[in-house]
């Protein structure tokens, strides 16, 4: 099956001889393009690109003329809790009549509130709502996600939580990820032993998640109330012994010690740091961690934006990811996110798109087969309905960027 992209007004985030695993620092704002230009996709695969006047005479199976359009990586959302029994609109009401996150989550809400709903969701029921939200998010132009347990927080809940994910990887034909997240919130029946918690999740649910392959990371939720540095270090020392590596939640309520726990146990990513200083970027830039923030969850808490600017200054390679959840993010709307990231942390369209198309991709370790136009990377692409140039997908907020999605060389 050979897909040919013709009349591509702007083919955006291409890479010709050197691969990057990152994009990084004042690199984040060129993306490198071909104007006037085609793609060629063969075997689910990109096997070639280049401009019109110089393209070859190929027989293709489907030919696609994308006159005006711009054709550019499918985004690469790196951090989504999007399997969840119930939608939390009643806190949403909470918040706006003045409770603060914190303030709900301790009242026995929050992440509480999703447990207790998913605890008495059918596994069948799970699937299909989380399918639907997964094919939403496809047409906006997602092509590969990670996602996240941490609803369950009992041995049993948390497998049945893994096992949708599986099915989803199994159903969709886009990359998918998946990371343990038991230690989300102490459930409420161990408020007053919070150590056998840990010890359970150490001792019962993790072998069963590695023994059953069903997570790529361990994540934990290090904050104030919630799991602390001690905790996470010793929940991140256990997942090594069973081959999960760390992308964890780090620095979004308090300064919490997360980005540094994160980093010395070699994580992947740190994903949120609305409350990061210089110590924590200082960390951050001499390790291979990836600063991965989500504004999503600033905005719909009406928190502080993370220092995206600061950061990007300072040389590391920013991810973006939406956090889609019930309680801090319930929108996976990459193109709004984009919007976001750029009015409120002011990062330019460039970097904001690249945060979540290379370095999306890194941050669940598949920058080499995703996140940029390269020959032999996988034939995930947005087409954009016509449009004057990359700025606009962040400018024209609301509306879908996407045109048609190829996925793995189909349209
Ligand atoms: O990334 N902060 C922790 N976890 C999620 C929110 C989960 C929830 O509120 O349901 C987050 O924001
Ligand atoms: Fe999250």
């Amino acid at each position: 099956m050979r897909s040919l992209i013709t009349n591509i007004h702007l083919l955006a985030g291409i890479e010709n001889g050197d691969r990057r695993r990152v994009v990084s620092g004042a690199d984040m704002a060129s993306m490198r393009c071909l104007k006037d230009a085609w793609v060629l996709a063969e075997g689910g695969l990109i096997t070639g690109f280049g401009t019109m006047d110089a393209l070859p005479d190929f027989h293709a199976d489907t030919q696609i003329d994308a006159s005006g359009s711009i054709v550019l990586p499918a985004w690469c959302d790196s951090h989504t809790h999007i399997v969840f029994a119930a939608a939390r609109d009643g806190e949403f009401v909470d918040r706006i009549r003045g409770l603060s996150y914190a303030e709900i989550a301790a009242r026995g809400g929050g992440i509480l509130n999703s447990a207790n709903k998913l605890n008495e969701a059918d596994e069948e029921a799970l699937f299909d709502a989380a399918l639907h939200r997964v094919h939403q998010v496809m047409a906006q132009g997602t092509g590969a996600l990670e996602i996240k347990s941490g609803y369950g927080l009992n041995t049993e809940s948390e497998l049945k939580m893994l096992r949708v994910i599986r099915r989803l990887r199994e159903t969709l034909p886009i990359p998918i990820r998946a990371s343990f997240l038991a230690a989300h919130a102490y459930p409420a029946s161990y408020r007053n032993n919070k150590e056998a918690y840990v010890k359970l999740i150490i001792d019962e649910m993790l072998p069963r998640v590695a023994d059953e392959g069903l997570a790529d990371y361990m994540d934990v939720f290090c904050e104030e109330g919630f799991f602390s540095v001690d905790d996470t270090s010793r929940l991140l020392d256990a997942a090594a012994l069973r081959g999960l590596k760390p992308k964890i939640h780090a620095n979004q309520l308090h300064n919490s010690g997360g980005v540094q726990v994160g980093i010395r146990h070699g994580a992947i990513s740190v994903d949120h740091l609305e409350c990061v200083a210089e110590p924590e970027l200082e960390a951050l830039k001499h390790s291979d961690t990836i600063p991965t923030l989500l504004p999503g969850a600033a905005y719909f808490l009406g928190m502080h934006y993370q220092p995206a600017r600061q950061m990007i200054d300072a040389g590391l390679p920013v991810c973006l990811a939406t956090d889609y959840n019930p309680g801090s993010c319930p929108s996976g709307n990459v193109p709004l996110l984009l919007n976001i990231a750029c009015t409120q942390m002011k990062m330019l369209p460039e970097e904001a798109i690249q945060a979540v198309t290379l370095n999306g991709a890194a941050a669940i370790e598949l920058s080499t087969q995703l996140g940029t136009i390269a020959v032999g990377k996988t034939a995930n692409l947005i087409i954009t309905r016509p449009m004057p140039s990359l700025a606009y997908i962040p400018y024209d907020f609301g509306n879908n960027p996407v045109g048609r999605m190829m996925i793995k060389g189909r349209i």
